[in-house]
């Protein structure tokens, strides 16, 4: 087990198109996901997923939290070169945020539901449909591995921000 360093926007891996996994049930891998949750879960409620480009490992494997149905705890996903598909065309824009890119937000216009498929650490297919917010994460990590980052996906650079400046102006001049 070990907390792995968070690579930061300006570091040429996040720009990379990360490989496919050959095998997602080598113990390599199921290290790689088990360092992945660690990190994920140290830096405390900071992040909703994380990429393997963003701990410098540029392979297809993506870990995150989506919503369960009873609203109970978040379902933790670990995902193997995985593929999304956009299921409608309407889409939202909503805040997104990246351990890359500490301290800023922007908004993204993305596809509200999708279906995303790939393989579970057990090499298992995994396919799933996402709305909203959870669809949302998906696709932000998913992007991770084209080497394409939150800000490449903005139309209106105007709403990137820092959170701690951003919080003292909310409901002020909305
Ligand atoms: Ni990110």
């Amino acid at each position: 087990m070990a907390i792995l360093k968070i690579a930061k926007m300006g570091h040429p891996v996040l720009l990379k198109k990360a490989k496919k996994v050959e095998d997602p049930t080598t113990p390599e891998i199921k290290q790689l996901v088990s360092d992945m949750l660690e990190t994920l879960s140290d830096l405390g409620g900071s992040g909703v997923g994380l990429a393997a480009p963003q701990v410098h490992v540029s392979l297809q494997v993506v870990i995150f939290e989506t919503s369960s149905s009873e609203n109970k705890k978040p379902i933790l996903t670990a995902l193997i070169n995985p593929k999304i598909e956009a299921l409608t065309d309407e889409t939202s824009i909503d805040w997104e945020g990246c351990l890359s890119i500490p301290g800023l937000r922007g908004q993204v216009v993305r596809p509200n539901k999708i279906k995303y498929s790939g393989l579970g650490l057990d090499g298992k297919k995994i396919e799933t449909i996402a709305e909203g917010f959870d669809a949302r994460v998906v696709q932000h990590e998913c992007d991770h591995l084209l080497g394409i980052l939150y800000p490449h996906r903005m139309t209106d650079l105007s709403s990137l921000q820092f959170v701690s400046e951003a919080r003292h102006w909310i409901n002020q001049d909305e």
